[in-house]
């Protein structure tokens, strides 16, 4: 029995023996391979982590390729659309610039017609004649001068027109009537004005009275407001110059003085008539 004993003690005590260095160095060895497994997969791990972000960034890359491709490619659609709505704007501009010309073309006859036929007439039908007088002459000059910056001239007239134009404006055919004529008058002033310089004298708006030069001034007019009488304001002044014109005439000798001064009359004539109409249908009517 001892020896049972014996044999269990010693078995006992197998056991319980301390592991020698080889069996120590077991589960190190294991630790330091799982120790370097982890490194490995850390470093693989790591690598493939690097790897994910050079695609990302590559990705990121050829998104910011292809968002410049669209942008180059929308450039590209709109010069190509402006290049195709270029031309046709450019037809449709010189569609419109030909309509409007082909309007005009057409209009221009109406409008010349009407000063013709039909419509209002402020000056005579006849050409005027060339201005161009023979040679100089104080004399006549200075009666050529008394027509552009005198009392009685074609200045007095084209500013009470203008002044008769700005008052009447509430009646559009009056201010209008108005207006017209002293276009004409304008024209006049310049053919008196061309005179008096070829005559030899210096065809600013002044005459000459009592041996002294003496400007022209507004004072010169009346200024009449009420219809009646700012017709008839006018219409005596178209008289006035008329009679003064005639006189001229008829001491004048330079026959291209008396051409235009005749050429003149027509259109004062015509004047008259003009304002005589207005005030027949606006004063005497009412
Ligand atoms: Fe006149």
């Amino acid at each position: 029995m001892p020896d049972s004993n014996c044999q269990k003690a010693s078995a006992a005590s197998s056991h319980t023996q301390p592991p020698s260095q080889s069996q120590q160095h077991v589960p190190q060895q294991h630790a330091q391979q799982q120790q370097y497994v982890t490194q490995q997969q850390f470093i693989q791990q790591a690598q493939q982590a690097q790897k994910q972000i050079q695609q990302a960034q590559q990705m990121q890359q050829q998104m910011q390729q292809a968002q410049q491709m669209q942008h180059m490619q929308q450039q590209a659609q709109q010069m190509q659309q402006q290049s195709q709505q270029q031309p046709q704007q450019m037809q449709q501009q010189s569609q419109q610039q030909h309509q409007q010309m082909r309007q005009q073309s057409q209009q221009q006859p109406q409008q010349a017609q009407s000063g013709l036929e039909g419509g209002p007439l402020y000056q005579a039908k006849l050409p005027y004649p060339p201005v161009k007088a023979m040679c100089e002459n104080r004399t006549y000059a200075f009666a050529m001068l008394d027509n552009v910056g005198g009392n009685n001239s074609e200045i007095s007239a084209v500013s009470l027109y203008f002044y008769n134009h700005l008052r009447t404006a509430s009646c559009a055919e009056i201010a209008s009537c108005f207006h017209h004529v002293s276009i004409v008058e304008m024209h006049h002033l310049e053919i008196f004005g061309t005179l008096a310089l070829q005559l030899g004298v210096d065809p600013r708006l002044w005459t000459r009275s009592r041996n002294q030069m003496v400007y022209w001034t507004p004072r010169y007019n009346q200024y009449p407001v009420e219809l009646s009488k700012l017709l008839t304001n006018a219409i005596q002044g178209e008289e006035k110059a008329i009679e003064k014109y005639q006189y001229q005439i008829e001491h004048i000798e330079d026959c291209n003085i008396v051409e235009n001064l005749k050429r003149i009359i027509l259109d004062e004539q015509i004047h008259i008539q003009v304002f005589q109409d207005l005030y027949q249908r606006y004063v005497s009517s009412c």
